[in-house]
């Protein structure tokens, strides 16, 4: 056991050291390596991502031990802070903590112009769907939101077209800080850099989240989840599944790009996109839904 447990421990160290922040971690298999290994506050069974929701065995499958029995989205979550883990009791809890770390953290702060905002992501902590863009523009750094300017405002109308709200969903960016430029309007794409830097923030709040579809806006948002890889064309990506963290990804396209190419063409490539993430959550699509964006 003593060898398995070291084995757990160092793949736990580098994944932390690899900037992953968080692990889901069963009560029963927090109780067990607790038994195991009383002096170590660090270690936590892991997986990098999110498990799907399993239900917690009862106890009789547990051979009668006491464990509580934690609905899905009770299921305590750990996060890392410095030397010490944290475990919570709710989703609720683990996000405003995790808000509350990325909006105070002084490194990221660093990057906010004067009397502008960093952004964290909103929505619904259980939504089926997780939507993922690529960095705060203009308005969403004034207004500390995600996707609350002419971009947002299309997606929002996306969300509304799938019979959704805001509310519904769960709307996220990979940065939390407007890339800066030399001029004070425009935008840039992040660098793969920031990106990494920004990451472990997304990847927890998708742990907290646990959706069953993630849709990845564009394609810098494809880079920052997956990786930049010089022969990926969005042509052949979107409209595909992949997977991140475990969990189903769709790619589409980013609304400011349609915002550029609105043709009724291009809004039926992204409507079908979210047509495949509406039957994936297992969402009905009425036969005026399938018609939308039909020449
Ligand atoms: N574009 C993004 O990728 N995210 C936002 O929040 C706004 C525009």
């Amino acid at each position: 056991m003593a060898n398995e447990l070291d084995a757990l421990i160092s793949v736990l160290e580098k994944m932390k050291n690899s900037g992953i922040p968080t692990v889901p971690i069963s009560p029963e298999n927090l109780d067990f390596l607790e038994h195991y290994s009383p002096s170590r506050t660090e270690s936590a069974p892991v997986s990098h991502c999110p498990p799907r929701d399993v239900p917690p065995k009862n106890s009789e499958e547990n051979g009668g031990s006491q464990t509580k029995n934690y609905s899905p989205t009770e299921i305590p979550t750990i996060a890392f802070h410095g030397p010490q883990k944290k475990i919570f009791s709710s989703k609720q809890e683990h996000w405003e903590d995790l808000r509350r770390r990325v909006l105070e953290n002084e490194t990221l702060k660093k990057h906010v112009r004067p009397g502008k905002n960093l952004v964290f992501g909103v929505g619904n902590l259980d939504a089926k769907i997780f939507f993922c863009g690529e960095a705060p523009g203009a308005d969403e750094e004034i207004q500390g939101l995600p996707f609350v300017g002419r971009a947002g405002q299309l997606l929002t109308k996306i969300i509304a077209a799938m019979g959704l709200t805001r509310e519904d969903v769960y709307i996220g960016n990979i940065m939390n800080w407007r890339p800066e430029m030399d001029t004070d309007t425009g935008n840039r794409p992040p660098t793969q850099e920031e990106m990494q830097h920004c990451l472990p923030h997304l990847i927890e709040q998708v742990q907290i989240v646990k959706p069953e579809a993630i849709v990845a806006l564009g394609a810098t948002a494809v880079s920052g989840l997956l990786g930049y890889d010089r022969g990926r064309k969005m042509s052949s990506v979107r409209g595909n599944w992949h997977e991140f963290c475990g969990i189903p990804l769709m790619i589409t396209f980013h609304p400011s790009y349609l915002l550029r190419n609105g043709t009724n063409r291009m809004k039926r490539v992204v409507w079908e996109d979210m047509m495949k993430v509406m039957e994936r959550v297992g969402m009905a699509i009425s036969e005026r839904q399938r018609k939308y964006f039909l020449e």
